[in-house]
C-alpha cells in the first residue's frame, strides 16, 4: 500500500474524488452535502485500493445502488458503501436495518453506521468466492467455506430474513483470509417473503451455473437428484433433520 492511495477528507471535494462520492454524476452542492455526512460519521479518509476502478481510482466494489471503499475512522478500517446517485434507492437506511438482523445471528458484515447515502460496516479482507474456489486447492477448506455458508443462509431462513439474491451470487458472498465467508449486500432482502436462502445458495453452488461447474471439478460430482429431494423437503418442514439431510446431500 503506497501512502498516495489515502486521501483526507478536505481532499475529496477535488476531482476525481468528487465523481467517486457522487458517482456518476457529481455537482458541488451534493459534494458538499455528502462530505458533511462523512464528517458527522466519523470518517476522516479514505484507501484507494480494490480490484474495481472508477476514475482511475481503485476500490473495492462497484454495484447498481452503491460504490464500496475502504474508509478510516480513527484508526479503523472499514468498508463505507457509498450508495450511487442514480440508484433507484433513496436512502440507505433499510439496507442497514436488515445488515443489522443479520448480524443478530452473525451473518454479513457488521454494521458499524449509516447515514442517508452511506452505510459503514466491518471491511472483509478477501476475495468473492468464485475468485477464492479457483485459487484454493484443498478440499478440506472448500467443504468447510461452503458448510459454513449454507449454516448462515439456514440461520437467515430461521428469522424469516430472505437475501433475495442468493441463486446468482457471484458478487454477494466474499471470503476473508481467514477463510470465512461473508454474505454482502442486503439491499434487496426483505422480512416479507417467504426465505429461500438455503435452497437458493444450494442453486448457486450445487445445480446450475460456473460456479457449481467449478465446485463439482473440485469436490466431485454429488447426486442431483437426492439434492433437489432434500431441499423439497427441507422447504416445506423446515427442521434440522431436513437441513442436516440437505447438507448430506452437498456433501458438506
Ligand atoms: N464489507 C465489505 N468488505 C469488502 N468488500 C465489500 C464489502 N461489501 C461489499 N464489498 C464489495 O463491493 C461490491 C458491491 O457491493 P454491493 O453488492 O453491496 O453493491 P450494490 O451496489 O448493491 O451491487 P449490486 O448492484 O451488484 O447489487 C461487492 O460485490 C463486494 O465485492
Ligand atoms: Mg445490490
Amino acid at each position: 500500500m503506497t501512502r498516495e492511495a489515502i486521501v483526507g477528507l478536505k481532499e475529496l471535494s477535488k476531482e476525481p474524488y468528487a465523481s467517486m462520492l457522487c458517482y456518476p454524476k457529481p455537482s458541488k452542492a451534493e459534494v458538499n452535502k455528502r462530505l458533511r455526512e462523512l464528517a458527522k460519521l466519523g470518517i476522516d479518509a479514505f484507501e484507494f485500493v480494490g480490484e474495481k476502478q472508477v476514475s482511475n481510482l481503485n476500490i473495492l466494489g462497484k454495484g447498481c445502488v452503491g460504490l464500496v471503499v475502504l474508509a478510516f475512522r480513527g484508526s479503523e478500517r472499514a468498508a463505507l458503501k457509498i450508495r450511487r446517485v442514480d440508484a433507484d434507492r433513496a436512502r440507505m437506511q433499510h439496507e442497514a436495518e436488515l445488515l443489522e438482523r443479520a448480524n443478530s445471528v452473525g451473518v454479513g458484515p457488521r454494521l458499524l453506521v449509516a447515514s442517508r447515502n452511506c452505510l459503514l460496516m466491518q471491511f472483509v479482507d478477501g476475495c468473492l468466492l468464485p475468485e477464492w474456489l479457483r485459487e484454493c486447492r484443498g478440499k478440506t477448506r472448500i467443504r468447510k467455506v461452503l458448510h459454513e455458508l449454507l449454516v448462515q443462509c439456514r440461520r437467515l431462513d430461521e428469522i424469516g430474513l430472505d437475501h433475495g439474491e442468493l441463486s446468482h451470487a457471484p458478487k454477494h458472498v466474499l471470503v476473508d483470509r481467514a477463510d470465512r465467508p461473508f454474505i454482502v449486500d442486503f439491499e434487496s432482502a426483505s422480512v416479507n417473503r417467504r426465505p429461500a436462502n438455503v435452497t437458493s445458495i444450494c442453486q448457486f453452488l450445487f445445480i446450475g451455473g460456473e460456479v457449481s461447474k467449478g465446485i463439482t471439478h473440485k469436490l466431485g460430482k454429488i447426486n442431483r437428484n437426492s439434492l433437489l429431494d432434500a431441499l423439497r423437503v427441507y422447504k416445506t418442514d423446515r427442521t434440522r433433520e431436513s437441513f442436516g439431510r440437505v447438507l448430506e446431500a452437498c456433501g458438506l
